[in-house]
């Protein structure tokens, strides 16, 4: 697709054009991943978190937040949680934490895998060459780290150096592409994504990113739009200013149907997510038009509610009050009611296999 193409799309704000958008994405999505959408129950086991950036609500400087750590056993029965629901894969997300050693990630990787069939996805942050191979080692299959713009400058200005290291010498400037490169050659199934609509995003910002995505041959894209945190130094507007009139991307629910279609027609093995922040926005239909506008994945949440209210990146998340069971039932439902199925199995992405194939390595 040509650059002035997704340029265009992203400006579109006619209702029946963009029809023709929703509809090539959804005829996209089926002839190339199907109709099955993909059961990944995640499990939010730190909230404890090193970094200060500067929109997320875990950032190491907000104090006000109550921080927890979930035990080996409590991940485990939610893990046992999602064998019983049939997900395929558990993700297990948390804020940059360094209490999650890599020994103790490794110990709990190997406990899954020996006790459930799932696929096991880490969402750490940004860990060292070292742990992620121990962890690859271990059995994990997939992680996801998303580069949220690709714009240097933006990134550095929302990503200050991280708090848990005093010395300038130390403060190596973050290379989240670096990360996604050495992830690839460990043999993961590799997932990055971008917040939409973050303050200062341009609409050229935003087609780099889907360009991006392209040439990064990403396995899993996770978009959203960037929400709002009180607590957070991108609240202040007058510190966080937007673009010049015109040329800010709107953090709305419509620009995030447009980029997870756009996503879709140039990635079109890949697997999207129907994310939270997506529902977060639209909490009747945001999941289901995400899923006929180009996405092939959700992902429930499985952990338990006392954590799930302290696990607050933004405010009013989707599903916050809700148990595991209420929202397997509660998207299992949705995903009938659309006339699609809940995928069986792991659920690996289309676009690994094929990269596997290409590269003449065997699919594990
Ligand atoms: N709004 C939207 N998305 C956010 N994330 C973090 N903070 C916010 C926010 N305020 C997203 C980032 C991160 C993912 C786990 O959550 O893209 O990579
Ligand atoms: Fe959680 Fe619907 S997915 S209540």
């Amino acid at each position: 697709m040509q650059r002035s193409e997704i340029i265009n799309w992203l400006r579109e704000t006619d209702p029946g054009w963009l029809e023709d958008l929703w509809r090539l994405a959804d005829q996209t999505r089926r002839e190339n991943v199907g109709d099955e959408v993909h059961l990944r129950g995640l499990v939010e086991l730190s909230n404890h978190c090193v970094r200060l950036c500067g929109y997320c609500g875990l950032r190491a400087a907000n104090a006000g937040l109550q921080r927890y750590r979930m035990s080996d056993d409590e991940v485990l029965r939610c893990a046992r949680q999602a064998v019983e629901f049939g997900y395929g894969t558990v993700v297990l997300q948390s804020g940059e934490d360094p209490q999650l050693t890599g020994q103790r990630m490794t110990g709990l990787i190997r406990r899954i895998k020996a006790e459930t069939p799932l696929a096991v996805t880490l969402s750490l942050g940004e860990r060292d060459d070292n742990e992620l191979a121990e962890w690859r080692r271990a059995g994990a299959d997939r992680y996801l780290l998303r580069f949220e713009t690709s714009n240097r400058e933006l990134y550095d200005r929302i990503h200050p150096p991280k708090a848990d290291v005093p010395s300038a010498a130390k403060r190596r400037k973050s290379d989240r592409l670096a990360i996604l490169e050495t992830l690839r050659n460990l043999g993961y199934e590799v997932g990055s994504g971008v917040m939409i609509g973050i303050p200062g995003q341009t609409f050229d910002d935003l087609a780099d990113d889907i360009e991006l995505f392209g040439r990064l041959e990403l396995d899993m894209i996770g978009v959203g739009p960037y929400l709002c945190h009180p607590d957070t130094p991108l609240a202040d507007r007058r510190a966080w200013p937007d673009a010049p009139a015109g040329r800010q991307v709107p953090a709305d629910e419509a620009m995030t149907y447009k980029v997870i279609a756009l996503t879709r027609l140039v990635c079109p093995l890949t697997n999207i997510p129907a994310t939270t922040a997506l529902a977060t926005l639209n909490t009747d239909y945001g999941r289901e038009w995400g899923l006929v506008r180009g996405a092939n994945v959700a992902m429930p949440n499985l952990t338990p509610p006392k954590y799930r209210i302290l696990y607050e990146i933004y405010p009013d998340k989707a599903c916050i009050a809700e148990t595991g069971r209420k929202c397997q039932q509660c998207l299992s439902d949705r995903i009938k009611a659309l006339g699609r199925r809940p995928g069986a199995g792991r659920g690996d992405s289309p676009n690994y296999h094929q990269r596997l194939a290409a590269d003449g390595t065997s699919v594990p």
